[in-house]
């Protein structure tokens, strides 16, 4: 199987937007896109991206997913077929020779030894003249860091060699096991021989907090792909539970840390006198990162690229810091393409100022809608405020969205009254819709030939019901899967009453146990993409309603259990009261 962190940097390279945009013509639609389905016939268009999660889904015919399903899809592919498709469109190599056993049978420690023995290496390679002139130049010269950044990081600089590093761990003591298990050589399938992975590159090596070299980042000097090169997960390292400097940042984390994109970002601000900066190594941020910032400091400012890709994973991140309860900034460097060349061009205090500024989460947002429009149109006002009223309802907290529609209306000049009604008139709408929706599907499944993908749900519609709402919570919210999946909501396999229901739960239980943890991207491994069309759709119906509402979970669990207890598997009748009770209903809803 394809690594964990592999998947999450093909995901992070494949910008949904873009991939779906090469098949599909989208038109922006709000903070959405619209387009016609490519896998049904219509007019008008039902087919929905959601940059923000990263997600489509095709209102019509109910296809839908992450990137990885859309190309199950379209290019007719398996899971892994999909990953393969979607890595070699970014330029990524899948690592395949490491068998299992090379990784099992090595111990962190020797990683850990072989890491620093290496680090060393690419250090005394960067100051010798003979080697690295080329990387020194390029840090000092291109890069401008001083002698005393270099080393403060313990940059290094891999040379233009296949053998120099393997024969430097070797003559150390180092198995060829360990230098392949610890990502820095690989087996050539060719020769049989061993070769190094990092070549011509200034190194980046990654610390932990207690000290241990854990991995490198790698760069080119020049515009070669890729750009840079990342250790991938070894018996010592997992990139999704790391943060780059998060060794030196953590003891200035009092008021709060500074989260970037990129090595340089990090390496520009530490030494512009903003030690409290890290960086995740090259993927989007993990939940388990974001646990990591709340263990450290109760504040977060988000810095990232000025960019549209760079503004939509500060997006994303916002999201996720938000759930974990730290209180979350966001900085747009404004003038400069990331902070790196932002501390360049304007200096550090000029950056001081950014970071005393740094916007609320909700501001943010409100930014972000507001530059889409003109507000010297009346139309566009109109179009912002009915943005901006669609976001101030999903919060579920009164008092906030007074101060939301006020701060709101200010901005574009409307009546802070205006702007609440139309907020509780989102919300009442909302309300009804779900209403709807919930009885349009239930007599879908009571006429039973709706469901292919769950025919039980025609066999008990209330509990079917009370699974979505529970199974489209887990699969947005963190906290509701880690409650399943160590028992503490009380929730057990056999609770479910339909046969895919209960699959999924299984599922979002195991890999939220597994090692490698839960995510999205992994699903296509053990469902269909109609499957998975249906899992954004149990998503999609639950993400304005109930924003992480707890209340909602455990209204369903026991909604569910009540199912389970009237409906005993071991009493003959049961099948019987069942149809009775369902022509009942069907009978009502006639009525009514
Ligand atoms: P950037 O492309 O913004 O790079 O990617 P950067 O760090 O600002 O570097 P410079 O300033 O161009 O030299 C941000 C981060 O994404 C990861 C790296 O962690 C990088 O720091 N990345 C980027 C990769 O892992 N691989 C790539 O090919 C590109
Ligand atoms: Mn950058």
């Amino acid at each position: 199987m394809i690594a964990r962190e592999i998947i999450d940097e093909i995901l992070f390279r494949n910008e949904i937007e873009q991939v779906i945009g090469s098949y599909v013509t989208l038109k922006r639609a709000g903070s959405n896109l619209n387009g016609l389905c490519p896998f049904h016939n219509e007019k008008t268009p039902s087919f929905t991206v959601f940059p923000a999660t990263r997600s489509f889904y095709c209102f019509g015919c109910g296809a839908g997913g992450d990137v990885i399903s859309f190309i199950m899809r379209e290019e007719n592919l398996d899971y892994v077929g999909a990953l393969e498709h979607l890595a070699a469109r970014a330029g990524i190599t899948i690592p395949t020779d490491d068998s299992p056993n090379e990784r099992d049978t090595v111990s962190r420690k020797r990683v850990w030894e072989m890491n620093l023995a290496a680090a060393r290496f690419f250090r005394e390679c960067l100051f010798d003249p003979k080697y690295g002139a080329e990387g020194l130049r390029y840090l000092t010269e291109e890069r401008k860091l001083s002698t005393a950044t270099i080393r403060h990081f313990g940059l290094g600089f891999a040379p233009n060699d296949f053998g120099m590093l393997s024969g430097y761990l070797r003559k150390q003591g180092f198995t060829e096991e360990e230098m392949i298990a610890g990502f820095l050589c690989k087996r050539s399938e060719k020769s049989g021989r061993i070769f190094d992975l990092f070549r011509n590159r200034v190194i980046f090596p990654v610390i932990d907090t207690t000290g241990n070299v854990v991995a490198f980042g790698g760069r080119v000097m020049d515009d070669s792909k890729p750009k840079y090169l990342n250790s991938s997960d070894t018996p010592a390292f997992k990139k999704s539970r790391n943060l780059f400097a998060l060794n030196f940042a953590r003891k200035h984390a009092d008021e709060r840390l500074i989260l970037c994109e990129g090595y340089m970002d990090v390496i520009a601000l530490h030494a512009a006198g903003f030690e409290n900066a890290v960086a995740t190594l090259g993927t989007a941020i993990t939940s388990e990162q974001a646990r990591i910032f709340a263990k450290y400091t109760g504040q977060v400012v988000i810095c990232y690229d000025n960019d549209q890709a760079g503004q939509t994973a500060a997006a994303k991140a916002m999201r996720l810091l938000a759930e974990v309860g730290v209180e979350v900034r966001v900085l747009k460097p404004d003038g400069a393409k990331d902070p790196d060349e932002y501390i360049k061009k304007f200096g550090a205090d000029s950056f001081r100022r950014l970071l005393e500024n740094s916007m609320t989460g909700f501001d943010f947002r409100l930014e972000t809608i507001l530059n889409r429009h003109n507000l010297a149109l009346p139309e566009e006002i109109i179009q912002a405020s009915d943005e901006v009223c669609r976001m101030i309802a999903d919060s579920h907290s009164e008092v906030e969205r007074d101060i939301f529609a006020k701060k709101a209306a200010d901005r574009l000049g409307i009546s802070t009254e205006a702007m609440k009604a139309d907020v509780e008139r989102i919300r009442r709408a909302r309300l009804r819709e779900l209403k709807k929706k919930e009885s349009q599907a239930a007599q879908l499944s009571l006429k039973s030939f709706g469901d292919r993908i769950n025919p039980d749900a025609a066999k008990n519609i209330r509990a079917n019901g009370a699974e979505e709402t529970i199974l489209g919570l887990m699969l947005l919210f963190d906290e509701f899967r880690r409650g399943a999946a160590d028992g503490s909501v009380g929730l057990r396999s056999e609770d479910f009453l339909t046969g895919f229901g209960r699959r999924v739960f299984d599922v979002l239980c195991e890999l939220e146990r597994s090692e490698t943890g839960f995510s999205k991207a992994l699903l296509g491994q053990f469902f269909t993409a109609d499957e998975l069309g249906r899992l954004e759709k149990l998503e999609i119906d639950r993400r304005n309603l109930a924003r992480n509402d707890r209340e909602v979970l455990l209204a369903a669990i026991d909604a569910l259990k009540k199912e389970g207890e009237t409906m005993d598997g071991n009493d003959p009748f049961a099948d019987l009261r069942r149809k009775q009770a369902q022509a009942k209903q069907a009978k009502e809803q006639k009525n009514t």
